[in-house]
């Protein structure tokens, strides 16, 4: 939890279009809401995402890849520029790039992921067209911890589901499934910065939960 009177700080890693972050911006405008977004960082210099970050007057920073030897240096820099902006916690928000322990060592708990499926179903990339080809009646969104594990194996915070449709393409699903995610996502993040969540074992408790 976060001293009383102060927000939790929050940074927000991103490489595209970033309607998630706009979600997150949107929920921290208000100033009831008990975290705020300090920094979003890009990996591609061109993000969409950038720009909506300017547009809440929030730091927009990229990291690029390019400038760094390898994976490890490349995490070690986003992990350096979140301590020095004292970041409570970490929200991936269609950030395309697997963090190593270098980084999820660091943020240990205090970094989250949001995927479009029901994990541990469908990770990894093209979530909508795994869940269309596998003939899911059902699939949804997660917001769950990073962990060393592989892609998208983090403990689950939240998730939230909706109906697959005979007809559905990768689009109408997705758009559908996005919809859940702007809303599931401010929702974890509140739950954190009022210090209810606790992991045990793959478990995430949430207190005042029945
Ligand atoms: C979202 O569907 C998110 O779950 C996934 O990538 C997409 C990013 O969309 N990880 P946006 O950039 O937040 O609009």
């Amino acid at each position: 939890m976060t001293p009383a009177g102060s927000r939790l700080r929050v940074a927000v890693l991103v490489s595209g279009r970033g309607s998630n972050l706009q979600a997150l911006l949107d929920a921290s405008a208000n100033a009831e809401y008990p975290a705020e977004v300090v920094v979003v960082i890009s990996d591609r210099e061109r993000a969409a995402a950038l720009d909506r970050a300017r547009a809440a007057g929030v730091e927009a920073l990229v990291v690029s890849p390019k400038d760094f030897a390898d994976r490890e240096t490349f995490d070690l820099a986003l992990v350096r520029e979140l301590t020095a902006r004292r970041v409570g916690l970490v929200c991936s928000a269609g950030f395309m790039r697997i963090l190593s322990s270098a980084f999820t060592r660091a943020f240990a708990g205090r970094a989250m992921n949001i995927h479009p499926s029901l994990l541990p179903a469908f990770p990894g990339l093209h979530p909508h067209r795994q869940a269309l080809d596998h003939g899911a009646k059902v699939s949804g969104a997660t917001v769950h911890f990073l962990d060393e594990g592989a892609v998208d194996t983090g403990p689950i915070i939240l998730q939230a589901s909706v109906a697959v449709q005979p007809d559905d393409t990768e689009d109408t699903l997705s758009a559908r499934i996005l919809t859940e995610e702007h809303r599931l996502y401010p929702e974890a993040v509140r739950l954190f910065a009022e210090g209810r969540l606790s992991v045990v074992g793959r478990r995430v408790l949430v207190k005042g939960d029945r």
